[in-house]
């Protein structure tokens, strides 16, 4: 079996100092909001994984369609010889690309769930002799040093994860990806596009209420990790589309006044009945809007490519 590296560059307490830096600014503020990474403990990720199962769900499945179709021009065109992946969670579709790269030395999966990253390196070692695999307990926002591997890299970043940036942080993220990527490297980005309302707030509310769960989890994190005293049935999931802004929205709603303590922050933080808690941002993309954000940070877009019906996009890019 070849070897299975897995790297630590974030503190052992990765749901700790962070955690607390996160929640106690989060909760004090109004309107109060979490960063999306804290839904992805072990229990999270599982949750994530069903939910690219789900029939309203349908990113996970026009990616896959495009990964499929595409993989081989993708191998073709970037040449790679390490790939490195960006919140590679399940590492599921990337299977699609590893076939497509037989000439592949390593892959660097980077994610913040240790699980997820084990699972999938553990299982993709055994099942592929020859590929190297570094995976990375990583913030891809605080920007990540990579292993020595041969280039050329293919960094990708896809299932839309971009979409959980804001557009100041999308523009800082993708300028340190621009700043990975020696000459003859690629991005190759996921980024679910622009559609009907009802399709969207369905993709972030389905019926089986698998989204609902993976939600509040981040209210089981805060328990867990910070001793705090959320009642996750006391919160209401909701998803909502801000067609300005053109991105879904996740948030908790309170179903009561209530007070909640965080002993670890010294904290009581006061809900009013229906106040709301932003836990995700999932913005969609235009053609243009793609095109603009990667040409700002310095990449070139050559190459773009949807599914049948539109709904989802990957593109690749080049510094410039
Ligand atoms: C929406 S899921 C996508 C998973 C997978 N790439 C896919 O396409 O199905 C986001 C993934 O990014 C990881 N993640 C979220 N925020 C992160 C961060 N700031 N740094 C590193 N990983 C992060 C999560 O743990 C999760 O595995």
């Amino acid at each position: 079996m070849s070897p299975f590296h897995l790297t630590r560059t974030l503190p052992e307490d990765a749901t700790g100092a962070a955690l607390r830096a996160d929640v106690l600014d989060g909760l004090t503020r109004t309107p109060k909001t979490l960063p999306p990474k804290w839904f992805y403990d072990a229990h999270g990720s599982e949750l994530f994984d069903r939910i690219t199962e789900l029939p309203e769900y349908y990113p996970t499945r026009a990616e896959r369609e495009i990964l499929l179709g595409r993989a081989a021009e993708i191998a073709a065109a970037s040449g790679a010889r390490t790939l490195v992946e960006l919140g590679s969670g399940s590492s599921d579709k990337t299977r699609h690309l590893l076939d497509a790269m037989p000439e592949l030395h390593a892959y660097v999966p980077v994610d913040v769930s240790e699980s997820a990253l084990r699972q999938a390196g553990e299982a993709l070692v055994a099942e592929r002799p020859g590929l190297e695999v570094h995976a990375l307990i990583a913030d891809f926002t605080a920007g990540i040093r990579l292993p020595e591997t041969p280039g050329p890299r293919l960094v990708a970043f896809l299932g839309g994860t971009i979409g959980n940036l804001v557009p100041e942080e999308r523009a800082a993220f993708l300028t340190s990806v621009r700043a990975l990527l020696a000459p003859g490297d690629a991005l190759l980005l996921g980024t679910d596009l622009v559609k009907d309302e009802a399709v969207l707030v369905a993709a972030y509310d389905d019926a089986a209420g698998v989204t609902a769960a993976f939600n509040k989890n981040v209210l089981s994190v805060m328990n867990r990790e910070l001793g705090a005293d959320f009642d996750p049935g006391a919160f209401e999931h909701v998803a909502l589309w801000d067609a300005e802004r053109e991105w879904i929205e996740m948030r908790l709603r309170s179903r009561t006044a209530q007070t909640v303590k965080v002993p670890a922050l010294d904290l009581a933080v006061d809900f009013a009945a229906g106040e709301e808690l932003r836990t995700e941002v999932s913005a969609k993309f235009r053609r243009e809007g793609v095109t603009a954000e990667l040409a700002a940070a310095g990449l070139d877009l050559t190459h773009w490519w949807t599914d049948a019906e539109g709904r989802f996009a990957l593109s690749l890019s080049v510094a410039g």
